[in-house]
């Protein structure tokens, strides 16, 4: 019997592709869906800045969150009527937060995509993903966005920095 799942979702077209599928499982088992969003922390190189530049520490962390926002705000608005949700917005590290998540929590699976919004073009799974197939013993569900995956790369290697986030 699955009773929760969570999804962790970065904005990227795997992770909206993998809650499609949570959203098949859960409407087939009656389910709740958990949205997690994790804010990487910020970057000892950034923290520091570069050549003498401070960065504006305070205007990137905002800036972060916003866009983890906007990220579980859109997933929402994809969640039919008819699915139970709730979401999940922390900060570490991705991989560590996700894990602790699904150990601490009720969960009967994880449904995440493979790759997220990293630029690394060619690899079957990302540093996230791997981590959390690793380490949990419940079943994880890994989910590529086929097409739109393919289309995400091949911009990536024409330079556009834009994130996929639709
Ligand atoms: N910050 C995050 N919060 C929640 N889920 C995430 C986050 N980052 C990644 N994920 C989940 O992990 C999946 C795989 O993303 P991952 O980050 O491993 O790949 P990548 O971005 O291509 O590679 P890398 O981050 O190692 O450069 C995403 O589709 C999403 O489901
Ligand atoms: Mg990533």
């Amino acid at each position: 019997m699955i009773r929760n799942i969570l999804v962790p979702i970065d904005g990227s077209p795997d992770a909206d592709t993998a809650l499609d599928h949570a959203i098949e499982l859960a409407r087939e088992n009656n389910a709740e869906i958990v949205l997690m969003c994790v804010e990487p922390s910020a970057s000892p190189l950034a923290t520091r800045g570069v050549w003498g530049v401070t960065p504006d520490m305070a205007e990137a962390e905002r800036e972060n969150d916003r866009f983890y926002h906007r990220v579980l705000d859109a997933a929402s608005e994809r969640i039919p009527d008819d699915v139970a949700f709730k979401r999940v917005l922390t900060e570490g590290d991705p991989g560590a937060k996700i894990v602790s998540q699904a150990e601490d929590g009720n969960y009967d699976m994880v449904v995440m995509g493979s790759r997220g919004l990293g630029r690394v073009v060619g690899l079957l799974l990302g540093s996230v993903s791997r981590h959390v197939v690793s380490r949990l013993r419940m079943p994880v569900v890994i989910v590529h966005a086929g097409a739109a995956e393919v289309r995400h790369a091949a911009r990536d290697t024409q330079g556009d920095d834009a994130p996929a986030t639709a």
